[in-house]
């Protein structure tokens, strides 16, 4: 979930855990780097105009009794457990499809449930914030929140179960039994997690997600990709504002640098944050991993200089992938992650642009045949080193 941490909370967090992915709680010491996150002061972050009452009895997100998410889950089993975050452990279960009252494992609709571990209002204030924008916004690329539970000292969340966890898991685990993303598929959650952001930032709904990254990327069995985790999530200004100023919260090396430096938020910080997901989407490392020598940790910088020229993108490009695609596709997407990634905010796309820049990309990768090398089958395209000696030819290999 979308949580920060001062130094302070972080220190007295427990470790976090990920069944699925390599997280460790290394990561949360800032040793890895993956997904440290970071804050520059302590006052939580509380959704503005609605109060928690409201909020509550507004959506129409089903109210859960503790014992109800209990049963659900079979008392919080331990191999019920798919992940956990910094919000605390999240839980798979089941519940009736029209009652939506707990079932027996295998029956019914499949739940995600996630369980707050932490103490003290900050937890409280982003599982609220969390229940003020999902119980309201509804897109096929945001994922679905079915319900809360507030009871005592206990807060939870219900959301639908995706099958296939987070992209997290499938781009940066190098397990065997785990096949790499193909391109295709890679291409498909991009667009999708772009349209997911392309919606918040329409103007009947002007929400700055502030959290964008491989871990709340979240894929259905068919790899559509939904966003998650909204506990960051800001009204976008109003009137003739240009920005909301915030306390500088999120993941380190994700955050655009105008954020980092100022706290001033705006849509085209996730636009920056959007053109790192692309980079690590492209060469399947993580935007900051402290286990790269020292000029690759930090994906953007090591990355850039490669990205604008056909014969050193495939130093960038993920090895696993090689051969899926075309030298034309990969520098199509590459100059949509240096736009998405300029210093100078102004020069960045909106999210409505790259939608439209990625449906053009596949449209023309679908319909490729009228290129004469686009008949080759693509798997037979080799992106050889051989094939880029005359490197700024834009045929495709
Ligand atoms: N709706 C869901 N369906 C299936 N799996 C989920 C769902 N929500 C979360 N998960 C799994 O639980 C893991 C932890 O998710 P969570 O959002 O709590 O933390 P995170 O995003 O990894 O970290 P952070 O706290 O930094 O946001 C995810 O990586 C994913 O594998
Ligand atoms: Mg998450």
């Amino acid at each position: 979930m979308g949580c920060c941490f001062s130094a302070r909370i972080k220190a007295e967090s427990p470790p976090r855990k990920d069944r699925n992915s390599s997280h460790d709680s290394k990561e949360e010491d800032g040793l890895m780097g993956g997904s440290s996150k970071f804050s520059t002061a302590s006052v939580p972050p509380t959704p503005k105009h609605r109060t928690e009452g409201e909020i509550l009895q507004s959506s129409d997100l089903k109210n859960f009794t503790y014992n109800e998410l209990r049963t659900a889950t079979r008392n919080f089993r331990p191999d019920s457990m798919v992940g956990e975050g910094g919000f605390g452990g999240v839980f798979k279960g089941w519940l009736d499809e029209q009652t939506l009252a707990p079932a027996k494992p295998g029956i019914g609709i499949v739940i995600a449930v996630k369980k707050l571990n932490q103490e003290g209002s900050q937890g409280h204030n982003e599982w609220l914030t969390e229940i003020n924008f999902l119980g309201q916004l509804h897109h096929p690329n945001l994922v679905k929140l079915i319900g809360y539970c507030l009871e005592d000292e206990q807060r939870l969340l219900v959301y639908e179960f995706l099958t296939k966890g987070s992209l997290d898991n499938h781009l940066f685990r190098r397990t065997t039994h785990v096949e790499p993303l193909s391109w295709s598929n890679r291409m498909k959650i991009v667009l999708d997690a772009a349209k997911g952001l392309a919606f918040l930032h329409s103007d009947g709904v002007k929400v700055i997600y502030r959290d964008l990254k491989a871990s709340n990327i979240l894929l259905d069995s068919n790899f559509n990709a939904k966003l998650s985790d909204f506990g960051l999530a800001k009204e976008g200004p109003s009137g003739d504002r240009s920005h909301v100023s915030t306390r500088v919260m999120g993941t380190y090396g994700y955050a655009a640098p105008e954020y980092m430096a100022t706290g001033h938020l705006t849509k085209k910080s996730d636009v920056y944050t959007f053109g790192v997901v692309l980079l690590e989407i492209m060469s399947g490392k993580r935007a900051l991993d402290r286990n790269r020598p020292g000029r690759e940790q930090n994906l953007v910088e090591w990355a850039k200089p490669y990205l604008s020229s056909k014969r050193r993108i495939f130093q960038v490009m993920d090895a696993r992938i090689e051969g899926q695609y075309l030298v034309r596709e990969a520098m199509k997407v590459a100059k949509i992650a240096i736009q998405c990634l300029s210093v100078e905010p102004r020069f960045r796309p909106t999210m409505a642009d790259v939608v439209r820049a990625l449906e053009q990309l596949q449209d023309s990768s679908d319909t490729g045949s009228t290129s004469s090398s686009s008949t080759v089958p693509r798997q037979h395209k080799r992106s050889t080193n051989e094939s880029l000696n005359g490197a700024d030819s834009s045929e495709p290999r």
